[in-house]
């Protein structure tokens, strides 16, 4: 199929599962264990349905959405996700940059390869930057002091790491540092000639951008790499982290990660400017309460001012309607424009983001809703089931 023939997002997601070998494709689309979490996701989006309202004048409808201060396009942005190079080289860049052309908020992950100096320059105003707290505090700090250098106004701390998931798809197919060399892995790089071409003319495993730094000079990726993982995740990461992140990090503060009302509550405390409710996309716990399940709950929690956007199972534009009407201020894509990048580079991204902007669009002509900041469980008689 040709990228211009996608009607959907999956389409993406079959385009890419064609165009990587299996052991890349997993890393993208698999969950931990046996991705229950994975599917409860997209299961919990589709159980809820609209009630709609006709005879109400749609002609036009509004997308533009203020957070924080600044006024978005879109009623979603793209959440942070590390060794994206290794599913095309430069992807950071090209996520980055479709962020930027739809005028939506892309989250650079603190394990991307090309680094917060790099992508905050190529798409201004539209980079923010994730991290996970590093054992060795310094590291943090330091990541934080030079995402401020780089003009990043909004920081993303993500907690729902504390251990190392086992993620099965990963194990079996070798998907580790380094990773198993088999007669599968040879005979998968050899049926993805673009793919392997485009990896090994860009050197092979691709560097984390963002920990050379704390890396031995001249350390290659797989050092590198490891340097990241004796770092992260950091098991006796605790509030008074949080507190140190808040008393350094001057500009917008959200938490990612956050399914329990109480640690909602605890964060808003700490002087979070925002809740970020996600289960990471089901790949860290598999027995967990999916995130549009759990934000009902917080909502009521941290009240109607706090700012709430939330991730995980994401597929389609009635998700993102579904999301806004249960509570969440703005959503975020994980997986469905890592498809999009993956299979087509910065055209795949930016395609995957109009999409989404036309399946919203039309749910919202549909159930009688001219703004998208009006979606609410009873607003405009607008409900979910
Ligand atoms: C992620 N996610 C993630 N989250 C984070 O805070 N830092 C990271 O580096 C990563 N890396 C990462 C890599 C890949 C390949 C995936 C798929 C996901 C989780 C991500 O930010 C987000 O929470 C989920 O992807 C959301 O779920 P959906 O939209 O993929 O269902």
């Amino acid at each position: 199929m040709r990228w211009r023939d996608a009607l959907t997002v999956d389409d993406f997601r079959q385009m890419a599962r064609a165009r990587m070998p299996k052991m890349v494709f997993d890393y993208i689309d698999g969950g931990v264990e046996d991705e229950f979490a994975l599917a409860a996701n997209i299961e919990a989006f589709r159980r809820k349905a609209f009630v709609p309202r006709y005879l109400v004048n749609v002609e036009h409808r509004n997308h533009r959405t203020s957070l924080f201060g600044r006024t978005y396009d879109r009623s979603f942005g793209i959440s942070p996700t590390g060794f994206a190079s290794l599913f095309r080289p430069g992807a950071d860049l090209m996520l980055a940059r479709a962020a930027a052309k739809a005028r939506i908020p892309f989250v650079l992950s603190g394990a991307s390869n090309i680094s917060v100096e790099t992508v905050a320059k190529a798409a201004p105003g539209y980079v923010w930057f994730q991290v996970y707290g590093a054992r060795d505090r310094k590291i943090t700090r330091d990541l934080l002091k030079r995402a401020t250098g780089a003009g990043v106004e909004t920081l993303v701390v993500t907690v729902d790491v504390p251990v190392t998931p086992k993620r099965t798809r990963n194990i079996r197919n070798g998907f580790g540092l380094p990773p198993r060399m088999s007669l599968s892995t040879v005979l998968q790089a050899l049926l993805h000639p673009g793919w392997t071409a485009r990896y090994l003319l860009n050197g092979g495993l691709p560097k984390l951008g963002n920990w050379q730094p704390y890396a031995p000079q001249g350390a290659s990726a797989l050092e590198i790499a490891r340097v990241f993982a004796c770092e992260t995740p950091n098991p006796t990461q605790s509030l008074e982290d949080i507190a140190t992140i808040r008393e350094s990090w001057k500009g917008t503060l959200l938490v990612k990660g956050i399914l329990h009302p109480d640690d909602a509550v605890e964060m808003m405390k700490l002087g979070a400017d925002g809740i970020w409710v996600s289960n990471h996309g089901g790949r860290q716990l598999d027995r967990i309460v999916p995130s549009i399940d759990a934000l009902p709950a917080i909502r009521q929690a941290v009240g109607g001012e706090a700012t709430l956007v939330i991730d995980s199972g994401i597929r389609r534009g009635a998700d993102i309607a579904v999301a806004r009407c249960l509570g969440a201020d703005f959503a975020f894509i994980g997986r469905v424009t890592l498809f999009g990048v993956a299979a087509c580079g910065e055209a795949g991204a930016t395609r995957v983001i109009e999409l989404l902007t036309e399946e919203l669009d039309l749910v919202m002509g549909q159930i009688g809703c001219c703004d998208v900041n009006r979606l609410g469980p009873v607003d405009l008689g607008l409900s979910v089931q």
